[in-house]
């Protein structure tokens, strides 16, 4: 086992948009989602004073917790999680001091995978503390569990993806296949500025399709579909069939019901502006729109989201 260092250790993880399949996903259909490098959560770990135990501080939020004590601000618990269950996935023992500290420059609630990159990072910056290095798989499977405090069912795509930092067909259950995608693809990627909670939507839809099941398992089915058309067309670099593909997975998505009249005006804004395609990404119910277009055309379709009154657009590249 290393030992710890004198020196703080850093790592990151980036952000992440799902391109096709979310919900069905939880349902154990596939889909497709890419590292989104532009923003970005951080963590840092360095040896504490004596005595003063394993704090943590979320700076952003202005959040801190030593472990041990009573319960810490409820979006820290799953990060307090994290420390404990990597501390006895690496057995080095509970019995530490030391600061741990996060910041992130995804923004929370809006299906960029913010929860999943906070756990990634601190997972890693845990391990690289006490000079060890853990596999992506080992990072991912970690992060899962944190992910189960923040979301109840999740499907896991999350953890994968910004674990991984490429792009991923992910299925349920099965190993993630990394995708080489044949041209690479700018996205625009629009907040609604209106906060999605994965885990109220993801209940809502689990209601619904108690309800109706016959219909929403023949929605999954059909976004499935898409999904593996979509996989055959990035493969090959048909850019322009995988944007077809995207408005036809939110129009499945608006029949599952996870729209929003943000959404649908991102989504409109984004095509008029001469986007090739563009649908909701995450749970829906607002969160972010990702529109795919013209590389020389990224600038300008940011410009009409930002006037179609965006709270913040990022333009990131997949290849
Ligand atoms: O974390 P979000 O908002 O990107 O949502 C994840 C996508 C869902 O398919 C809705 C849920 C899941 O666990 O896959």
């Amino acid at each position: 086992m290393g030992e710890p260092r004198e020196m703080a250790a850093q790592a990151w993880a980036p952000g992440k948009a799902i391109l096709f399949g979310e919900h069905a996903v939880v349902y154990a259909r596939p889909a497709i989602a890419v590292p989104v490098n532009q923003v970005q959560a951080e963590a840092t770990v360095r040896e504490g004073p004596p005595a003063s135990g394993i704090s943590i501080r979320a700076r952003d939020l202005g959040w801190s917790h030593v472990l041990g004590r009573p319960l810490p601000p409820e979006g820290l618990l799953p990060l307090a999680v994290a420390v404990e269950s990597t501390l006895d996935h690496l057995r080095v023992g509970r019995g530490q001091d030391l600061e741990v500290v996060v910041q992130s420059s995804i923004p929370i609630a809006r299906g960029l995978g913010s929860g999943a990159a906070v756990a990634v990072a601190l997972i890693r910056a845990l391990a690289g503390h006490f000079q060890r290095e853990l596999s992506p798989s080992e990072v991912s499977e970690l992060a899962y569990e944190v992910e189960k405090l923040h979301h109840g069912t999740p499907s896991g795509i999350d953890n994968t993806v910004v674990a991984y930092g490429v792009p991923v067909y992910f299925r349920r259950g099965e190993a993630p296949v990394f995708l080489s995608v044949g041209a690479p693809l700018t996205l625009v990627i629009a907040d609604s500025g209106v906060p999605s909670s994965t885990k109220l939507v993801v209940a809502l839809v689990r209601q619904a399709w108690i309800q109706e099941r016959e219909r929403f398992e023949a929605l999954f089915d059909a976004i499935g579909g898409v999904v593996e058309r979509a996989r055959a067309a990035l493969l090959r670099g048909r850019v322009r069939d995988l944007a077809s593909l995207m408005d036809e997975n939110q129009e499945l998505l608006r029949s599952i019901g996870v729209s929003s009249p943000e959404v649908e005006s991102l989504v409109e804004a984004a095509k008029r502006a001469g986007a090739w395609g563009a649908k909701l990404s995450g749970a829906g119910y607002g969160g972010n729109v990702i529109a795919l277009v013209a590389e020389g055309e990224a600038e300008r379709v940011r410009a009409e989201l930002l006037r179609a009154e965006a709270a913040g657009v990022i333009i990131t590249r997949v290849e």
